[in-house]
């Protein structure tokens, strides 16, 4: 075969302790629709073809191994490279020189997320014939000044690229999928440290482009990054749960009602209860005399009983009992919210770091 496209996932970084909904502290384990960010982009490489992964791992590397394995669950060969210190995406293209060889490849940021996958993408970069050298994915995003942003000439070639301008050129935004041919290994050597102290993929990106490489665009919709936040994470769970199909693996009573696209998975139990899709609920959760509304998303071992729940997220092992509704929620692992009878009747609350409470 034709030059075998490589992967490079970048799943390295500090971990996130600010986030108090997780146990885990690597942001690319962040469950969507109950399961690990991370795991649709493997998902995406895998049936785009491409079979070879060198993944960079950090401080959170232990607990990304533990999840990813040797890839061939998702059927990839992963080899993982340990970056110290998170020193930029284009110091993770130097660190990955050797694996990836002269191979063209794919690089992939492991907190984003692709609705449409990136076979598409792939497939084109593989059939060119026009000598491009890289090719960058592009969103339109309203908060620009966040992230990675492109300049387009009338033709739609990139013309300039600026890594979280104050003053945005415009509002087309990197998405974390890049894909390079052996042109940007000289790049990433080429470049110096940013203000931040990082090799950004950026400069590097402008480097082929100042030295008359071929820098083409693709703008994709359906795209979301870990941006730190719950209003974020709420975001992103609904995108992926728009496009989950109906499955009903578990137990429904015939006192419940399932609505529209919702997947119940095996050995969860649903009693005199309604679910309104789009919606999940995970294996071995027991859900009775409750109302699931839609972009919900409740993980394994969970109990919900008499409550309402709608626009949420439910991690696993936890109980919500007696709550009439809790809406655009996170609620990390094991943790308990019942309304009490316990006298006195008060709000007794064991609130972890950085956590939110609106009360009604
Ligand atoms: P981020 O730290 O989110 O990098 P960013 O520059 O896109 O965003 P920001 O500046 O807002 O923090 O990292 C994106 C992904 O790449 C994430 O999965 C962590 C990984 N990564 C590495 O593996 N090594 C690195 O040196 C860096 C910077 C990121």
């Amino acid at each position: 075969m034709a030059n075998q496209i490589k992967g490079l996932v970048l799943a390295g970084g500090t971990g996130t302790r600010l986030r108090p909904i997780t146990h885990t502290s690597a942001k690319q384990l962040v469950p969507l629709a109950n399961k690990p960010i991370l795991f649709y982009g493997l998902e995406s490489l895998a049936r785009a073809g491409v079979r070879d992964i060198a993944m960079i791992v950090g401080d959170t590397r232990e607990e990304v191994q533990a999840a990813v394995g040797d890839g061939s669950r998702f059927g990839l060969n992963v080899e993982y490279i340990h970056q110290n210190k998170p020193l930029g995406l284009a110091h993770c293209v130097l660190m990955a020189n050797d694996v990836l060889g002269d191979s063209d490849f794919i690089m992939y940021l492991g907190d984003n997320f692709i609705r449409d996958g990136v076979t598409e993408f792939v497939e084109t970069f593989s059939k060119r014939a026009d000598g491009t050298n890289a090719q960058i994915l592009l969103a339109k995003v309203s908060d620009p000044h966040r992230f990675g942003v492109a300049t387009l000439d009338s033709a739609g070639h990139v013309v300039s690229l600026v890594e979280k301008p104050k003053v945005p050129e415009s509002d087309l935004a990197l998405v974390g999928v890049y894909l390079f041919d052996q042109t940007i290994h000289e790049a990433v050597r080429a470049i110096s440290p940013s203000g931040r102290g990082e090799l950004e993929i950026t400069d590097a990106i402008q480097w082929l482009i100042s030295n008359g490489k071929k820098v083409r665009s693709h703008i994709v919709d359906g795209y979301w990054k870990d941006l730190g936040e719950p209003e974020a994470l709420l975001e992103g769970n609904r995108l992926v749960l728009e496009s989950i199909d109906r499955n009903i693996g578990g137990d429904v009573d015939e006192m419940s009602t399932i609505e529209g696209r919702v997947v119940v998975e095996p050995g969860a139990e649903i009693t005199r209860s309604k679910i309104r899709g789009p919606a999940i609920i995970g294996e071995g959760t027991v859900v009775k005399d409750s109302f699931i509304g839609p972009f919900t998303s409740v993980a394994a071992g969970c109990t919900i009983e008499a409550s309402e729940v709608e626009h949420s997220i439910v991690l696993s092992g936890s109980r919500i009992s007696n709550i009439h509704r809790l809406e655009g929620s996170i609620i990390g692992k094991s943790a308990i919210v019942a309304k009490t009878e316990r006298r006195p009747l008060a709000n007794r609350l064991v609130v972890g770091d950085h956590s939110r409470i609106d009360l009604v």
